[in-house]
């Protein structure tokens, strides 16, 4: 990375090799982002999926864009249709695929054209386990993360499950983006704050672009 990387950033910093936590990089677009939720959750309703092992999710979520992650008693997958509304997923928007692709590209990653975007809901009672981003086909696209609304912790590992765990506030506007030799770090969330966010309430929200197909050959 240049070293001038970080300096348009308000605060950025570096996690590892290809992984940049930028501070407050979507703050200017929040409140036209969060506007876009109830929208899309009218198509296609936050839901706690299940498990393999039919435990449930904390953690609310649905879909946009032309694939979306899903868990049932199958395991975990990318499918074009909301298992719920049997339904496409609602198309991402304008602004969240303009967001995404300016922060990869802050980060390193020119030209990041998102396919997939996960969009979960928190609560304080809210955790989400250390986990790899793994069932993306794509693996050469980052992952780029935007947190929105009350503030929590995210955890950032090693490539093993067993390399020590930083733990970063993330907080509104706030864009986490990682790729390269760090696509497959292990990373997760727990500590949502307690509170009431001006413009969530109770809520933390993530929007988590990926890549999930690979790029069309000609
Ligand atoms: C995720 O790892 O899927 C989401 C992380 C976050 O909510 O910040
Ligand atoms: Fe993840």
């Amino acid at each position: 990375m240049q070293p001038d990387l970080f300096a348009e950033s308000r605060e950025a910093i570096p996690l590892g090799p290809g992984a940049v936590l930028l501070g407050g990089f979507g703050l200017a677009e929040a409140s036209p982002l969060l506007a876009e939720i109830p929208r899309l959750a009218a198509i296609s309703p936050f839901r706690h999926m299940t498990t393999r092992s039919g435990g449930r999710l904390s953690v609310a979520m649905f879909n946009c864009g032309e694939t979306g992650w899903v868990s049932d008693r199958k395991g975990y997958r990318y499918q074009p249709l909301d298992p719920e509304t049997g339904l496409n997923w609602p198309p991402l928007p304008q602004a969240f695929l303009s967001l995404a692709g300016r922060a990869a590209a802050r980060a390193g990653y020119d030209g990041f054209l998102p396919d997939a975007c996960l969009v979960n809901r928190y609560d304080a009672e809210t955790r989400l386990s250390l986990h790899q981003d793994m069932d993306e086909r794509d693996r050469a696209a980052p992952i780029v993360s935007v947190s929105l609304g009350l503030s929590a912790s995210f955890l950032w590992g090693g490539l093993a499950r067993g390399d020590k765990v930083r733990r970063h506030r993330v907080h509104h506007g706030d864009v986490v983006v990682w790729g390269g030799p760090s696509r497959l770090v292990f990373h997760g969330l727990d500590s949502v704050e307690r509170g009431h966010h001006p413009e969530t309430g109770p809520w933390r929200y993530n929007l988590t672009f990926r890549k999930a197909r690979c790029r069309e050959t000609s």
